[in-house]
């Protein structure tokens, strides 16, 4: 595992960005897991401006949705998709995509994902998120190692955390999710961790027991790369 605490979440934007530049060039095929949510906003941001500037070119890669709410129409402003659309697919000029279908019952959907990751040849990349909770996408806690792309009520906390996205909107209470098989499988992960609310739980998931009541635990076996900003680092030993 890799650490590198940055000094405030613009530089952490910019060094995400890097990193993920670097993967780019390396294979301009790259199959990117791609996590939603505030953490990432400002990476995609500065990669829109690389891409504006033409010192990025995201045309060959493929983006993979990381998870969805069930039951929400795209036009939805809770529907992940949409959001990914916004703020990642249409800023980079991606066309690409591995999604879960919204016309699919919630297993045809999972098995359907599954197959073309599978098909892809499996995650070059994923860029994550960490949840309050230590969840990764909407693997709750507990999820095991093995847990697979599926269905799932989210838990308490994660209601109130993603209450904070959409004003007075409610928060769906189901959501399917890349496996945690997927993104462990990934060749490389990059997660980002902003803010002092994100303290406790980074440092669990860096330097305490690995369990299933911390999905994010597991990511220490995988290639990581940790960016954290000051304020998430503080706790760290
Ligand atoms: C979003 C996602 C979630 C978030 C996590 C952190 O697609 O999968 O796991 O990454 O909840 O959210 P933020 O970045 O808003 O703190």
């Amino acid at each position: 595992m890799k650490l590198e605490v940055l000094l405030s979440p613009e530089l952490l934007a910019a060094r995400a960005a890097d990193f993920f530049t670097a993967e780019l060039e390396r294979k301009p095929k790259l199959t990117v897991l791609v996590a939603t949510g505030n953490t990432p906003m400002l990476t995609y941001a500065e990669l829109e401006r690389r891409v504006q500037r033409q010192e990025l070119d995201c045309s060959s890669l493929t983006a993979v949705q990381l998870d969805e709410y069930l039951g929400l129409p795209e036009s939805d402003p809770r529907s992940l998709y949409g959001w990914m659309n916004r703020s990642f697919l249409e800023p980079l000029g991606i066309s690409k995509v591995i999604r879960f279908d919204p016309n699919l019952e919630p297993d045809p959907a999972c098995t359907q994902f599954e197959a073309e990751v599978a098909r892809a040849g499996g995650i070059d990349l994923a860029v994550l998120g960490l949840g309050p909770n230590g969840h990764l996408g909407f693997n709750e806690p507990p999820s095991n190692p093995q847990s697979v792309t599926r269905a799932l009520e989210l838990t308490p906390e994660s209601l109130s955390s993603n209450a904070a996205y959409w004003g007075e909107l409610p928060v769906p209470t189901h959501a399917l999710t890349a496996g945690m098989n997927l993104i462990l499988a990934a060749r490389r992960v990059l997660l980002l961790v902003s803010g002092a609310h994100k303290r406790d739980v980074l440092s669990r998931a860096l330097e305490g027991p690995q369990t299933p009541s911390l999905p994010a635990s597991y990511l220490r076996d995988t290639d990581l790369t940790v960016l954290a900003d000051i304020e998430a680092a503080r706790g760290l030993k």
